[in-house]
């Protein structure tokens, strides 16, 4: 039994420039990056498509025709394999065509999250939608999402998703103010900042990259001026909604993240992020994991 209406739409903005991947992301979008064989978008659809949200919405901007492709047919490439009889690589080419209903719009001028957010409005209309920003990457067995829909379709109003971490790493995120609630993975969030100095921060706990909004989102987000960076900031407008009551589309309610999330937005955590998920592939650990071992001992002595 619910009482808010179910959510089935999620939006996924993939408009960034990727001037931390330069050159390689110069013709090819970021999210196109493999984690291992599989671009880092994919697992974010997989992810939302797991969770029940079957209609995916893509903020795109110029370059990204690729991420189009890559959830459509590859008729070629897909006749080459079925002549060779490769059932196996055929299945994996079909994998991403097959997930969910894609969708596209672009966002012309890069102004920010929320402005990305914002080119939502036509396609989610007036129910409430998933957010998965495809730069964090949650562990494929974590029921994050799923759990954030169910806070949503009970509590009604907006829910994030929030993870402590150490203080100086705070002014890199969006920060929240929370308060306890009956259940112990979900608080209520009174307050938002978007990347506040380490002293201004409200508490450790930051919002990752998912969120589950109420429609009202977009109207608020109309309003919204420009904020930090000069960029029309999704937490800005998530903020205005933690101070409303549900008639003006509030709360805004957290939960709790404890489990393993990837970040594959820079340089040094995409590594890492590579070589975790390489590890968990019974395919590659067996001769991957004594090759490390054996590389590492090496680098060490020559160090
Ligand atoms: C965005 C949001 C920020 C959030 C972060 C999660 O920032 O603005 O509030 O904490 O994603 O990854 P960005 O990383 O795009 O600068």
């Amino acid at each position: 039994m619910t009482d808010f209406p179910h959510v089935t739409k999620a939006v996924v903005p993939a408009a960034g420039l990727g001037t931390r991947f330069l050159p390689a992301t110069k013709a090819t979008p970021k999210e196109m990056l493999p984690i291992v064989d599989k671009p880092a978008i994919q697992y974010v659809v997989e992810e939302a498509v797991a969770s029940g949200l079957s209609d995916v919405l893509m903020i795109t901007g110029r370059s990204k025709r690729s991420i189009e492709d890559h959830f459509d047919r590859a008729y070629e490439l897909e006749e080459a394999l079925s002549a060779k009889g490769d059932r196996e690589r055929l299945a994996q080419v079909r994998e991403s065509s097959d997930l969910a209903a894609m969708h596209y719009v672009r966002q012309g001028d890069p102004r920010g999250l929320g402005h990305a957010v914002l080119c939502a409005a036509a396609h989610v209309g007036k129910e409430p939608f998933a957010v998965l920003l495809g730069d964090d990457l949650i562990d494929p067995r974590d029921p994050l999402l799923t759990r954030m829909i169910e806070v949503r379709e009970r509590l009604g109003g907006s829910v994030v998703a929030l993870m402590e971490v150490d203080p100086a790493q705070v002014s890199s995120y969006g920060c929240a103010a929370i308060e306890p609630t009956d259940a112990d993975d979900v608080v209520r969030v009174t307050d938002l900042v978007e990347k506040p100095p380490v002293e201004e921060a409200p508490s450790r706990w930051i919002i990752i990259g998912r969120y589950v909004c109420a429609p009202e989102v977009f109207d608020v987000l109309r309003e919204t001026p420009p904020g930090r960076g000069g960029e029309i900031q999704l937490t800005d407008a998530l903020k205005v909604l933690a101070q409303r009551d549900a008639a003006g589309g509030g709360p805004v309610h957290g939960v709790l993240f404890r489990g393993s999330r990837y970040d594959t937005g820079n340089k040094l955590d995409y590594l890492r992020t590579v070589v975790q998920f390489a590890l968990e592939r019974d395919d590659l650990a067996a001769e991957l994991v004594p090759w490390l071992r054996d590389f590492l001992a090496k680098y060490d002595e020559g160090a």
